[in-house]
This record gives C-alpha cells, sequence and structure tokens, in this order.
C-alpha cells in the first residue's frame, strides 16, 4: 500500500478519534494564544448552524453575493465566452452554482473537495439538473495544484470560488492558495471569486454576532466537538463567543473567551485558562476593491471585470491568468 492509501485509511485511529482533530487541538491549546483552526467547525451540527447563519438577517454576505450571480451572471458570460469547463473550489452550494452553470453554458463541470461524501453529494444533484454536460467530481486537496480529468484538461477553464471564503485565510495563505488556483487551471484560464467589502465596523460584528445567537452556538459547538471526540471535559458555560474587529488586519475574528478561570483535560491532558482569556477560531479578512485586486495580482491574476451590490457590500471579481513572466 503506498503512502497516499495509508495515509487515507488511517484516518481514525481508534473509534471516533480523528488524529488530525486531535493533532490541531492539542497544539492549538499549547500556544500563548490558543487556537484551534475552523476547519473542525464542520461536524454534522456545526455544518447544519452554519447553513442557518447564511439565512440570517445580519449576514448580508451569502444573498448578496446571489443577487450578484443572478443579476450579473450573463455579462460574465459575455466575457469567458461558452464552452468552458468550470472547476468549483469546494463542493459548490445548492443556489450559487446552478446560477452560475444556467448563465454560461459551460461543457464540464468539475467540483474540488477535500471531503468525499458531500462531493459526491451534491454533485448528483446536480448532474441530474444538468444533464446537457459531465459533471465530474474531484476528491483532492485544492490548496495544491491539482490534476484535472483528462476530458476537461483541455478545455479552457474557469475556476469559481465564492462565499468570500479566501477572506478566512491570512493574506499569505491566499496567496498560496491563488497561485495553486492560477498552476491547476493554466494559462487562458478566468476566475470568478467573491471578496466581501471592508464597511462599517458594527454591522460587520452583527454579521458574526447575530441577535438570535447562531454563530455563538456554532462557534461554541466546537468545544461541545471537543468534548465529545476528544474525551474533554470543557465546561462550555464557562465560553462565551466573541467576534471583534482588528483593523490592522481588516478582518473580523471569532474567539472563544473563558468568562472565568478554568481548568480542563483534552486527551488526557490539562489545560488552564484565566479570565479573559480566549481560544481564536476563525478569521474572516474584509477587502477594499484595491485590496482584492493587489492579492489576485500577487498570484498571477489580472482582473478583468467586476461586480458590486448598491449596498457597497460584496465585490464579485472576475481575473484572468496573467502570463507567467518577471519582465516588463
Ligand atoms: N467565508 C464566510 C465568511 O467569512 C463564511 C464563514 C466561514 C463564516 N466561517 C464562518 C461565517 C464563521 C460565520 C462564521 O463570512
Amino acid at each position: 500500500m503506498g503512502v497516499i492509501e495509508e495515509i487515507k485509511f488511517s484516518g481514525r485511529e481508534h473509534a471516533g478519534v480523528d488524529p488530525a482533530f486531535r493533532q490541531d487541538v492539542l497544539d492549538g491549546l499549547a500556544q500563548t494564544q490558543k487556537a484551534i483552526p475552523a476547519r473542525w467547525f464542520y461536524d454534522l451540527a456545526g455544518s447544519e448552524l452554519f447553513e442557518q447563519i447564511t439565512t440570517l438577517d445580519e449576514y448580508y454576505p451569502t444573498r448578496t453575493e446571489i443577487g450578484l450571480l443572478e443579476r450579473h451572471g450573463a455579462d460574465v458570460g459575455a466575457v469567458i465566452g461558452t464552452g468552458r469547463a468550470v472547476v468549483e473550489f469546494g463542493s459548490g452550494s445548492s443556489l450559487k452554482t446552478p446560477l452560475l452553470l444556467r448563465a454560461i453554458d459551460p461543457a464540464a463541470y468539475v467540483p474540488l473537495d477535500i471531503s468525499g461524501e458531500f462531493l459526491r453529494q451534491s454533485s448528483e444533484a446536480l448532474a441530474v439538473k444538468f444533464p446537457q454536460f459531465p459533471v465530474l467530481p474531484v476528491e483532492a486537496d485544492f490548496t495544491r495544484p491539482v490534476h484535472l480529468p483528462a476530458d476537461v484538461r483541455d478545455m479552457p477553464m474557469l475556476g469559481f470560488f465564492p462565499g468570500s471564503t479566501i477572506g478566512n485565510m491570512v493574506p499569505r495563505v491566499a496567496i498560496d492558495l491563488l497561485r495553486s488556483m492560477r498552476a491547476t487551471l493554466g494559462n487562458g484560464a478566468f476566475l470568478l471569486i467573491g471578496f466581501d467589502r471592508v464597511k462599517d465596523v458594527d454591522r460587520l460584528v452583527a454579521a458574526y454576532d447575530d441577535a438570535r445567537g447562531v454563530t455563538a452556538a456554532f462557534n461554541l459547538n466546537l468545544l461541545h466537538r471537543i468534548n465529545r471526540e476528544l474525551d474533554g471535559d470543557i465546561a462550555v458555560s464557562a465560553f462565551r463567543h466573541v467576534a471583534r474587529w482588528n483593523p490592522d488586519w481588516s478582518r473580523i475574528e471569532m474567539h472563544l473567551e473563558a468568562v472565568e478561570d478554568v481548568a480542563f483535560h483534552v486527551c488526557g491532558q490539562g489545560f488552564r485558562m484565566a479570565a479573559g482569556e480566549t481560544i481564536h477560531t476563525e478569521n474572516s479578512h474584509k477587502y477594499t476593491p484595491n485590496q482584492a485586486r493587489l492579492l489576485l495580482q500577487a498570484a498571477g491574476w489580472g482582473p478583468s471585470a467586476s461586480w458590486t451590490d448598491d449596498g457597497d457590500d460584496f465585490l464579485l471579481v472576475l481575473a484572468e491568468a496573467t502570463e507567467l513572466r518577471t519582465a516588463p
């Protein structure tokens, strides 16, 4: 058995313990500023809570981006032409993906996702909806260049990365990812990508700290998950959800703040937190149009068109792979 297969099949050491989750949590809790990677939010309960977040009054990004796709899908098509393979970075959203695919008349749809289960489900639903072109899911870690299926390799490409997911990465990592996308898609490719814009801080904070407490429940669910899956004894009621604006990084940060001194165990290891100390769980960077352009350019993408809503809340950018050369 090769190395790849070994990694794939050793996903669970003993029943219920994912060694990568265990490692990330133990390492993250040992840091001075405690931090746990945001990918661990999305167990079943977390994924359901996230779906709810996207429908909240305060959470404007999802509905604003959908509005932009409805209004400007045809404009995207006019720039890129028909017959492209659409490569989506992520399993695809049941609302946004069909809007794009209907607007542009593609030759194939290739969703890339690291989680095979979700990928297969959403792909089957899309294949039923769009019998006129092949749906070719690829289970892959798209933070590295991905080998696309042979059927689409010679087609012109359109990458799709909605949801302002790029904002969940610090700029260094965002640029690495955009460069990998450039390598995956090749010369002549376009990329359609969503950025959440810098705006009034109160509105930004409200979007990540809604009145009904859904985002709080989403954040706190991580502690429940640790208790359940990593043999933890964290008093979840001793923590509160905090969303704060970090102006230096132009981002909303989500933290889990200890409201009193706490001690707990995870996988047999003891940890202490003083009242006011936090576990950093998520970043959501906000961009001005100029910052978005610079980020793309730094990764080999030249913006060709962009669309924003009447409230200047969200930015949809269509970028084209620039030639990779250093001389002017
Ligand atoms: N990328 C989106 C955003 O930052 C969605 C998202 C990711 C999100 N993680 C989140 C929304 C945590 C709320 C809370 O807004």
